[in-house]
């Protein structure tokens, strides 16, 4: 069978090597300490598990969800942007429920690409923008992100003729893979740039949550951004929850609409129990949230200063739970000998586009003792 031109645009999965080697060196026995995943080790709290267990017992669950998500939830997610960013949402028209926010995602470009369309893309930045762009036959044009820029996108950098015929504009912060955030002046320019250009401007805020002694801001937080800008978020970072698949969409009605449309003929909405277990997360006490970051903090501090007696270039992340680090040369070679010498594994910046090249991440999903092993090994493996 003959896979689809659009398949076939699809980039290689450049981790195969790597995640053969890792197979390899678990099969031999060593134990692997994997900082690559980012899937929070800590459980979903008790409470929201509990609702859930209330939740699939009633009969009404059972159902077909509703297309955008129970009004409850929406309601729930526009509860949460008042008490957390400041924001006004009107929970019928401005906010739909997502199988996760990559659905929603991965879908956006099919209610407002045509083929040749331009999508412009962060790069070093989650694979997911590049791919959703060539499944609706769009072009991706990547945005460099840049350590002198604090890894945010030099605007002027982008051509007119490129500005113009582009339809969406991919941002992410607080940033995968960079760890770099966004404050206002910036997400004012972003907004304006795209007002100007008609573009939708989709920003991704997954790690919204995942701050330290900082506050990231979303990008609705400029009233302006409503006449352009939906703007993505999860339940699987900020509560634990990457397994339950759930998510929203909020912001312009006309691209929330778009985007539901979509949505409406491929999928059959969220597990409404799921919803319920979310309602009472979204509308939960935000200790939650603050212990999840005090966790991080702790593994990020150890990480951080860590790697720094060692000789690396690090700095110490304001937000989201990983932590970029410069290597020399290759992010590939210096994974796979950290690898093989140390049974370590990060992923190579190199994996999230050109410009990730030079930088290695780690996911601050392990224990602090892991964490200091891992810095042992590292010591002795690459004799620093
Ligand atoms: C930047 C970014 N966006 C979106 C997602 C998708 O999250 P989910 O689909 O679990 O909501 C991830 C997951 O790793 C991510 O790193």
């Amino acid at each position: 069978m003959e896979l689809s031109s659009r398949l076939k645009a699809l980039p290689p999965y450049l981790f195969a090597e790597l995640d053969e080697m890792k197979r390899k060196k678990v099969l031999e026995g060593v134990d692997v300490i994997d900082f690559g995943v980012g899937d929070p080790d800590l459980p979903t709290p008790r409470h929201i598990v509990e609702e859930m267990q209330r939740a699939v017992e009633k009969e009404e669950n059972q159902k077909y969800p509703s297309y955008e998500g129970k009004l409850e939830f929406r309601e729930a997610v526009a509860e949460f942007y008042g008490r957390r960013k400041k924001v006004d949402l009107n929970p019928e028209t401005q906010v739909i429920a997502l199988i996760g926010s990559k659905e929603g995602i991965a879908h956006l470009p099919l209610a407002f690409v045509n083929p040749g369309d331009i999508v412009l893309v962060p790069d070093p930045g989650y694979p997911v923008y590049y791919s959703s762009a060539i499944l609706a036959e769009g072009k991706p044009y990547k945005v460099p992100l840049k350590e002198e820029n604090g890894f945010l996108p030099d605007l002027e950098s982008i051509p007119d003729d490129v500005a113009k015929k582009a339809k969406i504009f991919f941002l992410n912060y607080p940033n995968n893979p960079t760890t770099a955030v966004a404050e206002m002046d910036f997400i004012k320019e972003c907004v304006d740039f795209c007002i100007d250009n008609e573009i939708v401007l989709a920003h991704d805020a997954a790690y919204s949550e995942i701050a330290f002694d900082y506050r990231p801001k979303s990008f609705l937080e400029y009233e302006n951004s409503f006449e352009c800008t939906i703007e993505f978020g999860s339940l699987s970072k900020t509560y634990n929850m990457t397994g339950w698949r759930i998510g929203y969409a909020v912001g312009n009605e006309e691209i929330i609409r778009g985007l539901l449309k979509v949505k409406t003929n491929v999928d059959s909405g969220v597990f409404q129990a799921v919803q319920d277990a979310a309602i009472v997360a979204l509308r939960g006490d935000d200790s939650v949230i603050e212990e999840n970051n005090r966790v991080y903090k702790e593994r990020r501090d150890v990480l951080v200063e860590g790697l720094r007696k060692l000789g690396f270039e690090v700095e110490k992340p304001k937000a989201t739970f990983y932590v970029w680090m410069k290597v020399d040369g290759s992010s590939i070679e210096f994974a796979k000998t950290l690898l093989d010498k140390a049974g370590v594994l990060v992923t190579p910046g190199v994996g999230f586009g050109e410009h990730g090249e030079g930088y290695v991440r780690f996911a601050l999903t392990r224990s602090v003792e892991r964490i200091k092993e891992a810095l042992e090994r590292m010591e002795s493996a690459l004799n620093v």
